[in-house]
């Protein structure tokens, strides 16, 4: 699909192809981490998937409660300050990606869990691909569309 050039409809995407869809992943995959763990599989990745679960749903419910509704209306003068918050963060979501991904990398499946262990890096592969997409269309094309304005 092309994806959508002015604000209200760039956020509407980000909010349905992006916000939603890690909602609704994560849980299951924290579930299939804590599962694999039980069975034995090392090194341990669900409590940090989970923190890294809910620092992500605050960082979404921080863009839904004020930063897009601010920009719904067109932007203001606190959108600035808000917007590098917001990019912070996704730096740090970033970091922590990455150190996740070594460790998957380095994920052993115990005899007997080789589907289920192949299912969760699937799905982490998924989840952080679509991060990082979902991140890049707010650094680069929702962000840019109010920080010029909101320096004047
Ligand atoms: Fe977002
Ligand atoms: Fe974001």
């Amino acid at each position: 699909m092309t994806v959508p050039t002015t604000a209200p409809e760039l956020i509407d995407h980000i909010l349905t192809r992006f916000h939603e869809t890690h909602r609704r992943e994560l849980p299951g995959i924290v579930g299939l981490a804590r599962q694999l763990e039980a069975k034995g599989t090392t090194p341990t990745l669900a409590d940090d998937l989970d923190l890294m679960a809910q620092a992500l749903d605050m960082h979404m419910f921080k863009e839904e409660m004020r930063l897009f509704p601010m920009m719904e209306q067109g932007g203001n003068t606190l959108i600035a300050h808000l917007i590098e918050d917001m990019q912070a963060e996704h730096l740090s979501h970033a970091d922590v990606a990455a150190e996740l991904e070594r460790r998957l990398a380095d994920l052993a499946a115990p005899a007997g869990t080789e589907s289920e262990v192949a299912a969760l890096r699937a799905a982490i592969g998924k989840l952080f691909d679509d991060l990082t997409l979902h991140m890049q269309l707010e650094d680069d094309v929702l962000f840019p569309m109010f920080v010029d304005r909101s320096v004047t």
